[in-house]
């Protein structure tokens, strides 16, 4: 059987962390999702299947599916309706990333080239729609219908927050506040809706579901903080996708807002100048200054504290070692966020 945590995976094999035997512990049932989404690749019309298989590759990191089912265990049995769930959120996790790839002109994700850089935007934007309604489609077929609406609005929201944060493109003035809203909608809506629906399948008590669904929100938001410092300081090659774009597309990132916030005079007008410009050509002295003014180490701790929040939420699920696990998603992250804030 194929291991998620091996080769093309882009989570390390083995860390101290128990990430392994989280993985190991719910590998079999992330095999599952994988061979689900391939299934319904093969039902689109011939024409367009080949389109979303490559869209549908396996090689990204799973996490919303990941805290679908982890969620589904803390709580209860893992049955094949954590399994659809985890189908749907991948697959619409993966037409958000193909419409924002248009959005960001972005080439390459998953160390591939993207759908846009393949075949254009016109493809890429029809691509993510039908991969959007087709997992739509598929939450439609649970007998409960607060299953889709839970969905629905979880893509909404997303949607929502994307529409916001072009809005306010260029704007220095975007404050924290009005960053945190952006992520929350953008990133942690989807995790919120991964958590929260793996424990209301599972027949979780409210206390519990709403617990799992405060820790998806605050791991998935703080997951975009590590996502945007990346943006700035990452490795290209490592991440296998294109970075820089928050500053070419002129993205506020918490980094940069805590930048503004400190450095003064002629240093904050020049900086404000270069962000205007959208310009990452000068993008080493971005970089000196965001460390010299401890505005990457600020973004990177308030990261961590969120990851710390959401696992202290935990603390109201069963204990077992689905709960574990999702602690270990929570120490994975901490992990890698770690080094942005030395
Ligand atoms: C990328 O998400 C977009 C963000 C929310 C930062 P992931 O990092 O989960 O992407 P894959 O699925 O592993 O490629
Ligand atoms: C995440 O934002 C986009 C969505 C949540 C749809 P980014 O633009 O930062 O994601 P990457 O860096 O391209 O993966
Ligand atoms: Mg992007
Ligand atoms: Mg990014």
């Amino acid at each position: 059987m194929k291991k998620f945590t091996d080769s093309r995976h882009h989570i390390p094999p083995a860390t101290k962390f128990g990430l392994k035997q989280t993985f190991d512990l719910i590998n079999p049932h992330l095999y599952t999702v994988e061979q689900r989404i391939r299934e319904q690749a093969r039902s689109f019309d011939p024409a367009v299947e080949g389109y979303v298989a490559y869209a549908c590759d396996n090689t990204g990191k799973h996490l919303r599916p990941a805290l679908a089912i982890l969620a589904g265990g803390a709580t209860g049995k893992i049955t094949s309706s954590h399994i659809e769930i985890a189908t749907i959120l991948e697959m619409i996790h993966i037409a958000t990333l193909v419409h924002d790839d248009i959005i960001d002109g972005a080439d390459r994700r998953r160390d591939q080239p993207t759908p846009n850089a393949k075949w254009g935007n016109t493809i890429s934007v029809l691509l993510g729609d039908c991969l959007f309604a087709h997992a739509l489609k598929l939450a439609a077929s649970f007998p409960d219908n607060a299953i889709s609406r839970t969905i629905a609005g979880a893509v909404t929201e997303v949607c929502s927050g994307e529409i916001i944060q072009t809005q306010r493109r260029f704007d220095l003035k975007l404050s924290t506040a009005d960053y945190y809203r952006i992520v929350e909608m953008k990133t942690g809506a989807l995790f919120a809706c991964a958590a929260e629906l793996g424990a209301f399948v599972s027949e979780a008590s409210p206390a519990s579901i709403s617990a799992l669904k405060q820790f998806g929100l605050k791991l998935g938001t703080a997951y975009q903080i590590y996502d945007d410092c990346l943006d700035i300081v990452g490795d290209e090659k490592e991440s296998g996708k294109t970075l820089g774009t928050d500053l070419r597309k002129g993205k506020l990132t918490l980094p940069l807002i805590f930048l503004l916030q400190t450095a003064r005079g002629e240093e904050n007008q020049a900086i404000s100048e270069q962000l205007l410009r959208g310009d990452d050509g000068d993008i080493d002295a971005l970089i000196e200054a965001v460390s010299r003014h401890g505005a990457m180490r600020a973004a990177a701790n308030t990261a961590r504290r969120m990851v710390r929040e959401a696992s202290e939420g935990l603390s109201v699920v069963p204990s077992n070692r689905y709960t574990a696990g999702l602690k270990s998603i929570g120490e994975y992250l901490d992990h890698i966020i770690e080094p942005f804030a030395r």
